[in-house]
């Protein structure tokens, strides 16, 4: 996996910055759980290329850092940091065995905990997200292969670029293969399948309280530019979940 995200970091970008449903449905959703982070210290887990590490900083956080175990998502982070200094920080490191290295207002993990390949590496990342929290802190978090709606071989989705597919009925730890394409590009993901149940042991284990979740809600601009028929589908059966644990 690791290997796959250092071969497609640039194609990530690209893809992930053109993609509708990213700007209106995404990101809208993260960022309204995320909050206000003036003056916070955030850690960004799986920070990627950094696109959230950034838009966090320039929300007026007082210190990010951004980690992921991709050498190549952490380098197109730093070039973005020379070319344009935030103050922004990248760990290069697995999060699964990245310690503590703080104690922050809050710990966001957009798209980290679908990659976990067994419920001990799920456990382990949220053991880092639990031990970098201040106490009163929170943890903000977004998954794929989405616990409440499955959405699988489901050809609607091809008009918001992008294909899930995976075995039917899905199971605990099934391998679900996630197809994001625009225009020239396209990239291919592997992630796993765990119930809502599995996560909410996980994050209850590492010592989090009550899990709040939160179903994707589309930006008003993404109304008025593309409609609410186009977002039916979406909406019906999204392809991510965001969350909320403290
Ligand atoms: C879908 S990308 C999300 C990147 C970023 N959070 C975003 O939303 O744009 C998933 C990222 O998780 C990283 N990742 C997966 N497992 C990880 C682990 N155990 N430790 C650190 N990063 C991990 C990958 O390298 C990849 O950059």
């Amino acid at each position: 996996m690791h290997a796959s995200y250092d071969d497609i970091s640039l194609a990530y970008k690209i893809v992930h910055g053109e993609l509708t449903v990213k700007k209106h449905a995404e990101e809208f959703t993260y960022l309204n759980l995320l909050g206000d982070v003036q003056g916070k210290t955030v850690l960004d887990l799986a920070c990627g290329e950094g696109r959230f590490s950034r838009t966090i900083k320039h929300g007026g956080a007082h210190q990010v850092v951004g980690v992921d175990i991709s050498a190549g998502m952490i380098e197109l982070a730093r070039q973005a940091e020379d070319q344009q200094p935030l103050g922004t920080t990248y760990i290069h490191a697995d999060v699964a065995s990245l310690g503590t290295i703080g104690s922050f207002d809050v710990v966001s993990a957009a798209f980290l905990f679908n990659y976990a390949a067994s419920k001990e590496a799920l456990l382990a990342l949220c053991r880092t997200a639990y031990s970098n929290l201040k106490a009163g802190g929170k943890l903000v978090a977004s998954i794929n292969a989405t616990p409440l709606f499955p959405l699988l071989n489901n050809q609607a989705t091809r008009k918001y670029g992008y294909l899930v597919q995976g075995p039917s009925p899905l199971r605990e730890g099934d391998g679900v293969e996630y197809s994001f394409f625009t225009g020239n590009h396209s990239i291919r993901l592997r992630n796993y399948h765990w119930s809502r149940a599995t996560y909410e042991w996980a994050f209850r284990q590492a010592g989090f309280g009550a899990c709040n979740w939160q179903a994707p809600t589309v930006s008003p601009q993404g109304l008025e530019e593309h409609g609410h028929e186009f977002w039916r589908d979406f909406l019906c059966e999204p392809n991510f979940i965001c969350l909320e644990c403290s």
